[in-house]
């Protein structure tokens, strides 16, 4: 398998992944040229967090943030007729799912040198980006929508971030995050594909949980789609001994997707 490198999908240009970047040279979205996954004997078993699955990352990250991320329960409960297993993803350390991608992304970012980071949030991923700074000495501004909840402000002020509220609709907060990238890094949760390597973790999770097989079907909450994408690029790898997989389904969402955010990335 030949080095890892950041692609950009449509026009086949590639990026060294040594040098930290979140988009493309034309601003186009980026993704991590395809792994080779990992087997069960690549787990790490007596790591009780997602890094038990480092194997798996495209690069070697010497020295993860790492709060305990990952490893959540997953219960099995009544829901009208079904009884499907619930992935408590709550349990991360800032309370949410993004807690996966931020350990990564922002592990990575460190390992090559960036030492301050902008992110554009009007929740979880803000918070989680703000916890994970303070805990790896990595300082954060979160660019807010001004309608953002107290609460979610107020924990991001908590882990010392700065915080910049902007007037608008979200897609605002993220234009003040592109035009302030010119002088610090922008560790977007929806543009940096470092961050797509961690929640991909969700996968390998239930892989191990159910024994090693994909679940029959997997019903994932998408805003802009990272637990979608992330459980995507590893469906060829833990879901593909399954008997029954829900790869077609996560395949044809994920491509559905990721030609979305590329003509939101177009807008300007
Ligand atoms: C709890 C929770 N679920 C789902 C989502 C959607 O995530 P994504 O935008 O990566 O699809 C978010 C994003 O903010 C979230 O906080």
């Amino acid at each position: 398998m030949t080095k890892a490198s950041y692609i950009e999908p449509v026009d086949g240009a590639t990026y060294s992944l040594d040098i930290p970047r979140w988009c493309s040279d034309d601003r186009k979205p980026l993704l991590i040229t395809a792994q080779k996954g990992i087997s069960r004997d690549d787990i790490v078993t007596n790591d009780r967090s997602l890094w038990r699955y480092r194997a798996g990352l495209p690069v070697e990250i010497k020295a993860p943030i790492s709060m305990g991320e990952g490893c959540t329960p997953l219960v099995q409960r009544p829901w009208g007729d079904h009884r499907p297993f619930f992935k408590l993803e709550w349990f991360n350390p800032t309370g949410s799912f993004k807690d996966r991608g931020t350990t990564v992304m922002l592990s990575y970012l460190r390992q090559v040198g960036i030492d301050a980071v902008l992110e554009d949030s009007s929740g979880n991923g803000g918070s989680s980006i703000a916890g994970y700074g303070a805990a790896g000495g990595i300082r954060v501004k979160i660019l807010a929508p001004a309608y953002t909840s107290p609460a979610k402000i107020a924990q991001v002020h908590a882990y010392g971030a700065e915080i910049q509220l902007v007037e608008g609709p979200r897609e605002e907060s993220e234009a003040e995050a592109i035009r302030q990238s010119k002088t610090t890094f922008y560790a977007s949760h929806n543009w940096q594909p470092f961050f797509l390597e961690g929640t991909k973790t969700q996968a390998y999770e239930l892989w191990e949980d159910f024994g090693f097989k994909a679940p029959d079907n997997i019903i994932i909450s998408v805003g802009a789609g990272s637990s979608l994408l992330g459980c995507y690029w590893i469906q060829g790898v833990a879901f593909s001994s399954a008997d029954r997989s829900p790869a077609e389904v996560l395949r044809r969402s994920a491509i559905q997707l990721l030609t979305h955010r590329r003509q939101l990335s177009g807008r300007g």
